[in-house]
């Protein structure tokens, strides 16, 4: 006898809910591969390479252009040769932010930083694309990057090939400290290259060649994902415990007429 299908899916089922916990391990790591940054800089000198930002900092920060990213706009604007005309491989850094909800409030001190470090960014000889992401109003992205505020995300966009075909996109990220992030903190990513000392990030959220972005299903993720969020796990548990319980009545039920057909079908057939 083969076990039917709806058995099969029913541990599939109670297992979502530890897949919950998954998810934060992988926002979790986000965090914790960066803590080595803040380690290695440790007083925040501005290296003499990068301009001072109060001498040169408010006009520079008017300039410079930070493009807000949505689940609608991001493959458009995070597309080779969108932002610059120029030829080769595209950098962008991105910052993600958050409010009261998904940043407990707590996002002002980074988003302060970045506002800095804007300044220094642009001032650099090859200035980076730069990016916002609000994950407050921009849940569903969020959720489908799997990115969790603060965080600075580095992508490197290469041109199509003479053939059309997409190279793959680099991407890393950096979380950042709440309490202790600091501008040149932020702008060494860029400015002293910093972000070659990381691993790429490979994973299933690649925001470009991961296995959902290829499918065409990062975006519904996110959205199941952050509905998933707005669930109490109680409530999650007792539509589990009530699934199933009725699969197995159905099962049940499914099983009697097997037995029961005969006496069932011979009063009808004698009426
Ligand atoms: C965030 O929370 C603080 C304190 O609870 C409150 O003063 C503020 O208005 C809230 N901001 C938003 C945008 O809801
Ligand atoms: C950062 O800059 C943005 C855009 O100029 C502004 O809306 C925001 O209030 C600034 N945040 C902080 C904490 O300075
Ligand atoms: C941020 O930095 C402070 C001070 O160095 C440290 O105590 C804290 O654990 C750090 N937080 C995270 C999330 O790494």
């Amino acid at each position: 006898m083969r076990p039917s299908p709806l058995l099969l899916a029913l541990p599939a089922l109670s297992t979502a809910q530890q897949q919950f916990p998954f998810l934060d391990q992988v926002k979790g790591w986000f965090a914790q591969a960066s803590n080595s940054i803040s380690s290695a800089i440790p007083s925040a000198p501005s290296p003499p390479s990068v301009p001072n930002p109060v001498a040169s900092g408010a006009k520079v920060i008017a300039d410079a252009k930070v493009q807000p990213l949505t689940k609608d706009n991001y493959q458009d604007v995070l597309k080779p040769g969108a932002a610059t005309a120029s030829p080769g491989i595209e950098e962008w850094m991105i910052f993600v932010t958050g409010g009261n909800k998904t940043c407990f409030g707590r996002c002002e001190r980074a988003e302060t930083a970045w506002n800095e470090s804007t300044a220094l960014l642009s001032a650099s000889r090859s200035p980076p694309n730069l990016g916002l992401l609000d994950c407050e109003a921009e849940p569903v992205l969020c959720n489908a990057w799997a990115v969790g505020p603060p965080t600075i995300f580095h992508f490197l966009i290469p041109q199509p090939l003479a053939d059309q075909s997409t190279p793959a996109t680099t991407v890393r990220s950096f979380g950042l400290n709440r309490t202790t992030v600091t501008a040149p903190e932020i702008a060494s990513i860029h400015l002293e290259e910093k972000y070659t000392q990381k691993e790429p990030y490979e994973g299933i959220f690649h925001p470009f060649d991961g296995p959902l972005a290829k499918a065409g299903l990062a975006i519904p993720v996110g959205y199941a994902i952050w509905g998933f969020s707005l669930i109490p796990s109680w409530a999650f548990m007792i539509g589990v415990s009530f699934i199933s319980r009725s699969m197995m009545s159905r099962r049940m039920q499914g099983g009697a007429p097997a037995g029961g057909a005969q006496p069932a079908a011979a009063p009808a057939a004698g009426s």
